[in-house]
């Protein structure tokens, strides 16, 4: 991946259509289509098929808006972060009950309200757009900037960063506008992790979306924006972390509520529309971690009552493929992912609560998971609690956790590592294989067979290197300069950058 492409911020959507409503496109939508899954409440507003028309720039009117209220800090889950990853750990049952719910709650939907009509916009949607036409992070970096500049220019301020960076969150109001998010740019526009990985794949292949980060996220990105900024990407693998309660060189831990998200998008216009997707069931998977890929997909119809879709402000209609969860519940995260299925009740969706069916009008019924809360599996059998229910579950967990039996270095990286990847997301080749954590763990890290920054790609590809032991999935590190995020390279070191720059400060 060349520094170039790496690097690039993508500008704001050129998109300025005329600012009138063209009429709100409400779709009627029917429950889910899984077996056993509770309707949609009575009278539920759906999907968010009204942008149309609208105008991203125009703020003042409010034909020309679609605004929702930003929503909350996600609630970390009561229990202690240490007592909660051991739990996790050792138990896929406890697991995956658990990210089910982390899902419920990130799901849980604001209203918004239009010509009298409300829709339901789940939580994470109402955050801050981060890698996206939208930039709102980026935009926070720059008040943050300028507000720490002429704090310390005038004598009289004695506020702390942290202060700062909390009056910076509090201002621009407390709502979103989502005609600026909705825009055909911002969901077509190519993931930095797919960015210069095209496998001769067409783009529509690759994964196009956007990050977004929890309110509670900004905010310590905005404190410790020296420390994301000056952080070196040279740290020694095996250097001591600085405490035992920080394992970051550069930054403070995030606070529990932090929640990163990632989305990809398929456009799903026109008579007779299709969403790419794969197989996940046990065969799948042993093929998965035997040959390292996923394999390419196959093109499955669907339509807007089966999956979470949205309209963009040109007219365009696009389907949530899949979504990327990791909160910071326990200190080394905890790693969610959804992706679309035709099949939605097999393998990975076998165990998925009904209570999920409550939202949208039921698209969340259509969608697998899977998760991984640490680098190794130390449940000794993580598909026994599913073998007489979710059969299909349990032969595919197996399958994973036989593939990775296999794939164990000499010791001491002999132990068998978790599994979790998404067939929309982790398709470049050897990718299927990993678990999330691993390679997160070597973001703003040094490749040393290189000698140079490690990419993402290093870390599957070096298959069994001692460097990157088992294809990247086992716990390598001591410790981890940018706290799991491959934002801090890919998004937030440039962007302080350019704000320091721009307003003429230093640290
Ligand atoms: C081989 C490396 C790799 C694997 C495996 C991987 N990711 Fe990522 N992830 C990345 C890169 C690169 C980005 C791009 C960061 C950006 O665009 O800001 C990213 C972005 C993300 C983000 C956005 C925020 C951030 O700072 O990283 C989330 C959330 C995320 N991944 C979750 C997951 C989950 C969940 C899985 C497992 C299903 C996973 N990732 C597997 C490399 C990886």
């Amino acid at each position: 991946m060349s520094k170039a492409a790496r690097t690039r911020i993508f500008p704001p959507t050129a998109l300025a259509l005329a600012g009138i409503l063209a009429g709100a496109l409400l779709t009627s939508c029917g429950p889910g289509a899984g077996a056993g899954d509770a309707p949609p409440a009575e009278g539920a507003p759906v999907q968010l098929l009204t942008a149309k028309g609208l105008n991203p720039q125009a703020e003042a009117s409010p034909q020309g808006r679609l605004l929702i209220g930003r929503g909350k800090d996600y609630t970390p889950i009561a229990e202690d972060p240490k007592a909660l990853f051991d739990r996790l750990e050792g138990s896929m049952a406890d697991r995956r009950k658990t990210a089910w719910s982390i899902v419920e709650a990130l799901l849980a939907p604001q209203t918004l309200t239009l010509d009298g009509k409300a829709y339901e916009v789940p939580l994470w949607h109402t955050w801050y757009e981060g890698m996206s036409a939208n930039p709102e992070v980026d935009q926070k970096i720059k008040l943050f900037i300028a507000q720490l500049a002429a704090c310390k220019a005038d004598a009289a301020c004695k506020k702390t960063r942290a202060e700062i960076a909390q009056e910076v969150m509090a201002q621009g109001g407390t709502e979103k506008n989502l005609a600026r998010s909705l825009t055909s740019a911002n969901l077509t526009q190519v993931l930095k992790q797919s960015e210069g990985f095209d496998r001769g794949a067409p783009e529509a292949e690759l994964g196009q979306g956007f990050t977004l980060f929890s309110p509670s996220f900004v905010e310590h990105v905005l404190a410790q924006a020296q420390g994301v900024e000056t952080c070196s990407n040279k740290i020694p693998w095996n250097q001591p972390p600085p405490s035992a309660s920080q394992f970051s060189p550069c930054v403070d831990e995030f606070p529990r509520s932090a929640v990163m998200v990632k989305t990809s998008w398929d456009e799903i216009d026109g008579t007779d529309p299709k969403v790419s997707a794969h197989a996940t069931d046990a065969a799948a998977i042993t093929a998965v971690l035997k040959g390292g890929s996923w394999p390419k997909p196959t093109l499955e119809p669907v339509t807007t009552n089966g999956i979470y879709a949205v309209q963009t402000t040109d007219g365009k209609v696009f389907g949530l493929k899949s979504i990327h969860f990791s909160t910071k519940d326990t200190r080394e995260w905890i790693w969610i992912s959804l992706w679309w299925s035709p099949k939605p009740d097999e393998d990975f969706g076998q165990d998925r609560p009904v209570s999920l069916a409550k939202f949208n009008g039921g698209v969340w019924s259509h969608y697998k998971m899977c998760v991984t809360t640490a680098f190794n599996e130390t449940d000794p059998k993580p598909w026994g609690p599913y073998e007489s229910g979710q059969p299909g579950l349990a032969s595919a967990i197996k399958a994973a956790y036989d593939g990775a039996t296999e794939q164990r270095n000499p010791a001491p990286y002999d132990k068998v590592t978790t599994w979790c990847s998404n067939p929309n997301l982790e398709h470049h080749t050897g990718n299927g294989r990993t678990n999330c954590i691993g390679c997160h763990q070597y973001s703003l890290t040094w490749n040393d067979l290189k000698n140079r920054e490690a990419y993402f790609n290093d870390t599957y590809a070096a298959s069994m290197a001692a460097e990157y032991p088992q294809y990247g999935r086992a716990l390598r590190r001591t410790n981890f300069p940018a706290e799991f995020a491959w934002s801090f390279g890919m998004e937030f070191q440039d962007q302080i950058k350019a704000a320091r720059e721009e307003q003429g400060f230093n640290w």
